[in-house]
């Protein structure tokens, strides 16, 4: 049996896959110094037991990480015999190229720190750009929620409302058009559907921020389902939801792995047009970041179930 811990970040989660797992959350002790410094202590035998921690990496991301690293490193002085990282939202994964000259790469810069921390195993979930997994050189799985929303979405839409007469799938910016793919393929069980495109341009020397170009596609009269994997600041969902609209499109959804959310994006996603964001709790859904349109699917299942196959 697997000894599980949950990090500060992950703890609605990792106790809700304890649960499932039929185990109890090994305990740590984790305090942050009034200069920030962080201390980790796991309690507990650890000698050759196989050790999971389930750590998301999102906002404040810094020190979420930091947290990760010293657990495993404690983990690893308690002699556990492999140590597996789950983390759910990977930071730092959109930082995967030099999108400018002069850029650091820093989810490389990462994944290198995760390993030399003493990682054995590490999974995550709709990782931004699938090419980081190629960075890993120890065993990395991607896991994908799409699935699971694509089943809540069905069951909100109801009977007879889920064909491909009725809904369309869409992709708020070029680069996510596999992920549309994958989302509409669970959603009509079927590969063969057109997929709605919208061309996004960000100017990177401005953040959160970004325009529409283009959309391809035919939306009027359609449920319109608007799958991506992140949402920050909400910009990218929201310009194309309104493109959407304006094309005559029903009424718009959206279908968004990572709530990711910046302090004002709740507000902006409950005040928009859109009739309902449906996320997972890759992030933990505190209070702060809940609001009506909000639906949140768990993921812990599928790490219950990826746990129960680790040897
Ligand atoms: C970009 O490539 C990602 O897939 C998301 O579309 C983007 O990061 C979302 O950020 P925001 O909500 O700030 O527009």
């Amino acid at each position: 049996m697997i000894t599980l811990y949950g990090g500060t970040s992950s703890t609605l989660l990792a106790k809700k896959v304890a649960k499932l797992l039929e185990t109890r959350l090994g305990r740590s002790e984790i305090k942050v110094f009034d200069n920030s410094e962080v201390r980790v202590r796991v309690l507990g035998d650890l000698q050759n037991k196989t050790v999971a921690i389930i750590q998301t990496t999102s906002n404040p991301t810094n020190s979420s990480l930091m947290e990760l690293f010293f657990t495993c490193d404690a983990l690893k002085r308690g002699n556990a015999k492999k140590i597996v990282g789950v983390i759910p939202y990977f930071g730092y994964a959109r930082q995967n190229i030099q999108h400018r000259p002069g850029e650091a790469v820093s989810v490389n810069l990462v994944v290198r720190f995760l390993e030399t921390a003493g990682f054995d195993e590490v999974f995550t979930f709709d990782l931004h750009d699938e090419a980081t997994a190629g960075v890993f050189t120890i065993p990395f799985k991607n896991l994908s929620a799409l699935p699971l929303l694509a089943e809540s979405i069905r069951n909100h839409l109801g009977e007879g409302k889920t064909s491909k007469e009725h809904v369309a799938i869409a992709s708020p910016d070029q680069g996510g058009v596999e992920r549309g793919r994958l989302f509409g393929k669970a959603f009509f069980d079927d590969e063969d559907f057109p997929l709605v495109i919208v061309e996004k341009k960000r100017d990177l020397n401005l953040i959160h921020q970004s325009k529409i170009v283009d959309m391809y596609g035919e939306v009027k009269g359609k449920t319109v389902i608007l799958v991506d994997d992140i949402v920050t600041s909400g910009g990218t969902l929201l310009n194309a939801a309104k493109l959407c609209l304006r094309k005559g499109a029903k009424n718009v959804i959206a279908a968004i792995v990572h709530p990711d959310f910046s302090e004002k994006a709740p507000k902006r996603i409950q005040n928009s047009s859109l009739s309902a964001f449906f996320t997972t709790d890759t992030i933990d859904p505190l209070p702060s970041r809940r609001f009506k349109k909000l639906k949140v699917v768990s993921i812990a299942p599928l790490i219950a179930e990826e746990l129960g196959r680790v040897k």
